[in-house]
């Protein structure tokens, strides 16, 4: 899923990034490398570096650019735009990692790997970006690590801040400037779960036209988001299936 190009006003991003005082996430029993301090403020500096080190500077750019996009959608929707750019530029850190690592790592965490996450590995770079955000960098607030697990496949039930880095990564200006884009980017800014909505239909479309194997979560995410579509624009209750 991916699109423009058009400059933002991000200055504020070259100072470290707070993280809240108290940290409240865990994503397994194992603790925090020694000499992390979860209550250190992530440093985007050392976050970059990193990054130049473990993933090509084309996904380096495209990072940027959903970090950038990601700040300015939360700003629009009244969100925090901090966190927003804490996700968006942690949302890749597992792209690049192997299969097999993406596996082992995955179950060495006690995630739940889904048969599909098996016969593709790679869709498990998001969950696994968020172990790497926690143990190298720290990372600890639930919302931002949550975000960056959301990011590929999104999640029912899944926060705004993930709304905005799961749309972001697909909109950023990078992605394309097609019609069907701009119109995302559009409803992007109109409403957060209708675009929801839109990219997984459009996700799950291009992978029924290639005969393509689509992991449950696309779906479970995209009848959650036309529920809570439905909802914030007639302000009904959801229309659930009886099956
Ligand atoms: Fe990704
Ligand atoms: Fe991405």
């Amino acid at each position: 899923m991916g699109h423009p190009s058009h400059s933002v006003d991000c200055g504020s991003l070259n100072d470290a990034l707070r993280l809240p005082p108290i940290c409240e996430f865990e994503l397994s029993t194992q603790p925090l490398p020694a000499q992390r301090d979860p209550l250190k403020p992530l440093d985007r500096q050392e976050v970059l570096n990193w990054l130049s080190e473990n993933v090509p500077e084309k996904r380096l750019n495209h990072i940027l650019r959903v970090e950038e996009t990601a700040i300015k959608l939360a700003q629009y929707h009244d969100l925090d735009w901090e966190r927003a750019a804490q996700a968006g530029l942690l949302h890749d850190l597992a792209k690049y990692f192997k299969p097999k690592r993406l596996l082992e790592l995955a179950k060495a965490d006690g995630l739940d790997i889904d048969p599909m996450d098996e016969i593709n590995p790679h869709l498990l770079h998001a969950d696994v970006g968020a172990i790497v955000a926690r143990d190298e960098f720290g990372v600890c607030d639930a919302e931002v690590l949550a975000a960056v697990r959301n990011h590929t496949l999104g999640r029912a039930e899944m926060s705004l801040l993930s709304c905005v880095v799961f749309l972001a990564d697909s909109i950023e200006p990078g992605r394309g400037n097609t019609t069907e884009l701009n119109e995302l980017r559009k409803l992007s800014r109109k409403n957060l779960y209708r675009a929801v909505l839109q990219t997984c239909e459009d996700s799950m479309r291009s992978l029924f036209a290639s005969r393509s194997l689509v992991h449950p979560r696309v779906l479970q995410t995209r009848n959650w988001a036309l529920q809570m579509a439905q909802q914030s624009i007639k302000g009904d209750k959801p229309k659930l299936s009886s099956a």
